[in-house]
């Protein structure tokens, strides 16, 4: 079926001015855009606008009570969207702005309160890609946006996703290719004292604790069951593919008897692995997306794996935790709330 959003297609690196002014448009007069960064894409609104905003939650289906985030195109922003910046936020953002790193600080009263769900508190990122970037420059605003993706899907990392899940609830998309990291940026929360990481991202925890040696990270995964209402962003199934997800942790000898087991037991499988393991089970005729050689390969492709997946029909998605290095982090946490929380010890199984 034809999707009334306008798509147009714009060059990631040298995006055309007549292009974003299009889409700056919509965003002054309160509409919905999806745009790409460098982490996934945003469905974004006018952050000034509380109506604008509201129609973020509407489309995505997004519970009230989880906060977005601000996106911003330069540093004099910052002062628009927060109050009483730490000493710590601007050793950060020296470093990491633009890039994959979200900072949570006191909100500006300018800040409309369905934005961050009620909270004192306000997400802050400065992207780093030039359409998301040009975008926010045009529309002479910081922009709120979200991951463009129906709520609890995989994040977004090409607008062929955006479309699968948000067609005609976007007035405009801008098409700029695939993402290049693939994850959703790490968040820090700087109103705590030590500082916590919330969630694991494109910027890893060992670049982060160089500069901020008393962060810390406790993962934490709420169960939607449970009667109390969990901190934003910590819903346990998150980024979920329609099939289930069993994710393998062990040796490579333990984790390749398992998943065979495994398969055995079901029809429609699937495996989302890296390419050494994928290698293992070729001699069986089973779709299988490959994460690639290493941790940057695997964040880029992890969401798209899960959605092609899901298209090719499978029931039941195989995967193995990774090394929690680096990105493996992120991805980490990504897989085990995509399997929300269902995990096979290999070794326990020999
Ligand atoms: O890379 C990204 O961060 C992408 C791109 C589009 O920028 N955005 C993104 O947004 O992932 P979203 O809404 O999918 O995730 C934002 C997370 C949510 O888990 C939310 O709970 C958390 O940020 N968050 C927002 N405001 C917060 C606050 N004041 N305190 C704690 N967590 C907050
Ligand atoms: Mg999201």
């Amino acid at each position: 079926m034809p999707s009334s959003t306008r798509v147009l297609r714009i060059d990631a690196q040298t995006p055309d001015p007549a292009l974003i002014a299009q889409a700056a448009t919509v965003i002054r007069s309160g509409g919905l855009v999806a745009f790409p960064t460098e982490t996934v894409y945003g469905l974004g609104a006018n952050a000034w606008d509380a109506a604008a905003v509201d129609g973020i939650f509407r489309a995505k289906g997004r519970p009230a009570s989880d906060p977005l985030i601000v996106h911003i195109a330069e540093m004099a922003q910052l002062s628009q969207v927060a109050r009483d910046v730490p000493a710590s936020a601007c050793l950060l953002c020296r470093r990491f702005f633009p890039g994959a790193l979200t900072l949570v600080l006191r909100k500006s009263a300018r800040i409309p309160d369905n934005l961050c769900a009620g909270l004192d508190t306000v997400a802050l990122r400065m992207p780093n890609h030039a359409v998301a970037r040009a975008l926010i420059q045009a529309a002479g605003r910081p922009i709120a946006a979200p991951s463009a993706n129906t709520f609890s899907r995989p994040s977004p990392t090409s607008a062929e996703h955006v479309l699968d899940d948000l067609a005609d609830n976007v007035d405009l998309l801008l098409d700029g290719g695939p993402t290049v990291i693939g994850v959703e940026s790490t968040i820090v929360s700087l109103v705590e004292e030590p500082p916590r990481l919330l969630r694991p991202g494109g910027i890893s925890l060992e670049a982060l604790s160089a500069l901020l040696p008393d962060l810390q990270y406790s993962p934490h995964f709420a169960d939607d069951r449970a009667d109390s209402l969990p901190a934003p962003g910590t819903l346990l199934k998150h980024y979920s593919p329609r099939a289930r997800l069993l994710l393998f942790r062990g040796d490579d000898a333990a984790v390749y008897a398992a998943m065979r087991a495994e398969i055995a037991k079901h029809s429609r499988v699937g495996l989302l692995l890296l390419q050494r393991d994928a290698e293992q089970f070729h001699d069986l005729n089973m779709p299988i997306e490959s994460l690639g050689r290493n941790s940057n390969q695997a964040a880029e492709r992890l969401f798209a794996g899960l959605r092609a997946l899901d298209k090719a029909g499978v029931a039941v998605i195989l995967a193995r935790a990774p090394e929690q290095g680096g990105l493996g982090l992120a991805l980490h946490d990504r897989l085990l709330r995509a399997a929300v929380g269902e995990v096979i010890d290999a070794r326990a199984m020999l």
